[in-house]
């Protein structure tokens, strides 16, 4: 369902990501883990074409492009844009428009860029507001609500334009500890539900409970990636080792 192969991306000559490949399958949840400043979400970004690798090739759904070509074309552009529409993003901010209600967040996307009729947009909010457990919040405005809260529209807004994969930066580390298993708890439920997930997370217990398998990076490379039952019992790099001891 992805794949991203030899990806590189530098900023002012700072080399921020050197060659990372990972290949995602179908209904995969996959975590990236890593110190901070190692290219957790500049990868997550190049995923989803919000930054451009320098060089390596993305693919979401089949969709993809290539850059060892180098130029970026207008050809380019067009294709990254058909990829992106696969890809629901969420981030750790929630990102909400403050002066909408939660229903027309959700309906926002599917009206504007899928061009759904109102009718069909407010139903497929509707569902999925329910889906996230906001059934009776549509109404409210973002600010009336609970971080947790925020943080589930913002994951159904993402849903609502039907993306093939969903993307998450740190989406509990905003949160109190309360409110962090209830936006867990959803993610969980997408991955029951089949949904492919790729989530930058310092939440150890639940990359551990949920993963399929989690990458480990470091400056710029995925130094180690297995499954939580591999990687907590036997981490085969003295690098992930250490890391992880922080957590345990
Ligand atoms: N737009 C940018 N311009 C210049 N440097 C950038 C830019 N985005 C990221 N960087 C640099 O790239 C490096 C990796 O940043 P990134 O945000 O990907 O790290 P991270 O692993 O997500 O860290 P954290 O856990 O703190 O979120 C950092 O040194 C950062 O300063
Ligand atoms: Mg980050």
């Amino acid at each position: 369902m992805v794949r991203a192969h030899d990806i590189h991306k530098a900023f002012n000559g700072t080399a921020v990501l050197q060659g990372i490949s990972l290949d995602v399958a179908e209904g995969e949840l996959v975590s990236l883990i890593g110190p901070s400043g190692c290219g957790k979400s500049t990868f997550l970004r190049c995923l989803n074409l919000l930054e451009i690798p320098d060089a390596g090739s993305v693919s979401v759904a089949g969709i993809g492009i290539d850059r060892q070509r180098g130029r970026w074309s207008r050809a380019d552009e067009e294709q990254a844009h058909r990829l992106r529409a696969g890809v629901g993003m969420v981030f750790q901010g929630f990102n909400l428009f403050a002066h909408r209600t939660v229903l027309d967040n959700v309906m926002l996307a599917p009206r504007v860029v899928q061009r759904l009729p109102r009718e069909q947009a407010q139903t497929r909010a509707r569902a999925l507001l329910d889906k996230v457990g906001l059934a009776d919040m549509a109404a409210r405005y973002p600010a009336t609500l609970s971080g947790g809260q925020q943080q589930r529209a913002a994951i159904a807004r993402a849903l609502a334009s039907e993306p093939r994969v969903m993307l998450y930066d740190e989406p509990t580390s905003a949160l109190d500890p309360e409110l962090t298993d209830e936006v867990l708890e959803v993610m969980r439920q997408l991955d029951r539900d089949g949904m492919t997930q790729i989530v930058v997370t310092h939440e150890m217990r639940f990359a551990r409970a949920v993963s399929d398998r989690i990458a480990f990076m470091q400056q710029g490379r995925i130094v180690e990636i297995a499954t939580p039952a591999a990687l907590f019992a036997a981490p085969a790099h003295a690098d992930t080792r250490r890391f992880l001891k922080h957590f345990l």
